[in-house]
């Protein structure tokens, strides 16, 4: 019976397309990151990361990696506001990791 259940919960950990199972309760989903971007960050960055208002770099052009990002959002540089009152530390990451999309 017990390895009946434990083998359920398993169940739906595996499918991409599900709503993420909360098991890792640390991860947003990329529409979540998306809309966290969107209402964050594209007021100076734009959509796609090059609007370049405020003074702000193109993200596109960035190539920061990921701890350096999320350092960067998190206590802000410049103009550009820190998160770190704002946002909790998965949110920030999940937007220093959504910009990466940016790139070419
Ligand atoms: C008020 C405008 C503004 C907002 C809002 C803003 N930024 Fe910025 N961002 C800037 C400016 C200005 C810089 C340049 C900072 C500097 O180097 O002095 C910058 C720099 C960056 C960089 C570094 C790019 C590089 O390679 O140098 C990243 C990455 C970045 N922003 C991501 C974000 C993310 C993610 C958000 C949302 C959480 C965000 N920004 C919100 C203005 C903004």
């Amino acid at each position: 019976m017990l390895l009946m259940a434990v083998a359920g919960l398993g169940v739906g950990c595996g499918n991409p397309d599900e709503a993420p199972a909360k098991e890792t309760a640390q991860e947003l989903t990329e529409a979540e990151a998306r809309a966290l971007y969107i209402r964050k960050c594209s007021l100076c960055h734009g959509d796609d990361g090059k609007l370049m208002a405020s003074k702000s770099p193109d993200l596109s052009q960035s190539n920061l990696s990921l701890a350096e990002r999320v350092a960067l959002v998190t206590y802000g540089k410049g103009t550009m506001p820190g998160q770190k009152g704002t946002l909790n530390r998965s949110e920030i990451r999940a937007v220093a990791q959504y910009i990466e999309r940016f790139r070419e």
